[in-house]
């Protein structure tokens, strides 16, 4: 395969995981703990351009210690899924959508943009060399990790005039342990994600950086996940450590905070827009203060909430603490339109009902 007249040379595993050994490893996989045998790298300099294509077998980088992201955390990535379909094919769901985000954010963190059929070809290659990796449990899929770091040798502060690309595969299961019907968030009233005119609509590793002190908080007080608000007011509901949010009202609408710059723009998030309007619900992208929603939840007004990403899918969402006291959302268990999206997203995913967009992209 060649992409703008780059050829991938590849270099199977020579000792690739025992086939039951895998076995074993796929049936509870867990999230971001299994990896494939290979991995994709793709070089990038001035001179050359993009070059060097490779799938080769998984194995740790070699760095000089001065290497620009090692110090100025100049990173970006990306997370997608291949799913196994009903049909016995492979897919996966809107790449194009990655690509054009991996660009976006490539953009904003002042590094090389990847043309985006180098980035497909990308991933087809890996999912083509790891096809065994995906597991067939229910729920199961291959979490597809590009990324590409500065690789320049040099402390000065501008930015790198070489990058790495790459791919790497995760088998996978649910994002969240089962047992829990919803998810409870932490509101976070200290720390905030993204200030205007910052990086929170890229995804680069720095906002996951600063994320981690408040994760670690929602954790301690008991919840599975951090609710940001916006940096400037600490009022409106922005997103959380890693998936978008959305509520449901009374009146069988739905509303989700819109893209401002300071949010990560969804690809699920986006797909649940277009299926929920397909079904004729109101969808609104519009701010929400966290005031509104606890008052909302007390009157009955807000029915339901959920979190989506690619990692995570559709999770209820049951209960919110902060400081001010702990509120529930509707029954603090999963809601009706929340498990009828999660099934709308889910279905398309595995082949198991038709896909009106197109979302689907066949390996
Ligand atoms: N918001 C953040 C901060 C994320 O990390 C993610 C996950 O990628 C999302 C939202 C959801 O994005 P997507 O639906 O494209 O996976
Ligand atoms: C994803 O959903 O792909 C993410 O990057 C979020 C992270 C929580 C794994």
């Amino acid at each position: 395969e060649s992409s703008r007249g780059l050829t991938f040379v590849r270099q199977s595993h020579p000792r690739p995981v025992d086939a039951n050994e895998r076995t074993r490893l796929l049936e509870n996989p867990g999230f971001g703990r299994v990896f494939t045998d290979h991995m994709v790298t793709i070089r990038y300099n001035e001179a050359d351009g993009w070059h060097d294509a490779r799938v080769e077998p998984r194995a740790p980088f070699q760095m000089d210690a001065s290497s620009a992201v090692l110090h100025y955390a100049q990173e970006i990535f990306e997370g997608m899924k291949a799913y196994r379909l009903a049909d016995g094919g492979t897919a996966l769901f809107r790449p194009e959508a990655n690509a054009r985000r991996f660009r976006s954010s490539a953009r904003r963190m002042a590094m090389a943009e990847l043309p985006e059929e180098l980035f497909l070809d990308s991933i087809r290659e890996l999912v083509r060399a790891d096809i065994d990796w995906i597991p067939t449990i229910p729920g199961g899929s291959l979490y597809l990790r590009p990324f590409m770091i500065a690789s320049e040798v040099f402390l000065g502060v501008k930015p790198s005039s070489e990058y790495l690309y790459a791919v790497i595969a995760s088998s996978v299961g649910a994002y969240f342990k089962g047992g829990a019907p919803a998810v409870t968030l932490w509101v976070s009233e200290e720390y905030t994600r993204a200030a205007p005119g910052g990086t929170g609509a890229a995804k680069c590793g720095g906002n996951y950086a600063t994320s981690l002190v408040a994760q670690a908080e929602a954790i301690r007080q008991g919840c599975d996940q951090v609710l940001f608000l916006d940096a400037a007011e600490r009022r409106w509901i922005e997103e959380l450590g890693g998936m978008n949010i959305f509520f449901v009202f009374d009146d069988g609408s739905l509303a989700t905070p819109p893209l401002t710059g300071t949010i990560l723009p969804g690809i699920t998030r986006d797909s649940i827009i277009t299926m929920a309007r397909d079904m004729g619900l109101t969808v609104r992208e519009e701010p929400y203060a966290i005031d509104q929603c606890r008052a909302d939840a007390e009157s009955g007004r807000l029915r339901e909430a959920f979190a989506c990403g690619t990692a995570a899918v559709v999770a209820p969402i049951g209960q919110m603490k902060m400081r001010s006291g702990d509120f529930m959302i509707g029954s603090g268990g999963p809601g009706q339109t929340t498990q009828r999206m999660l099934a709308a997203l889910t279905n398309i995913q595995r082949g198991n009902a038709p896909d009106p967009h197109g979302w689907l992209d066949r390996l």
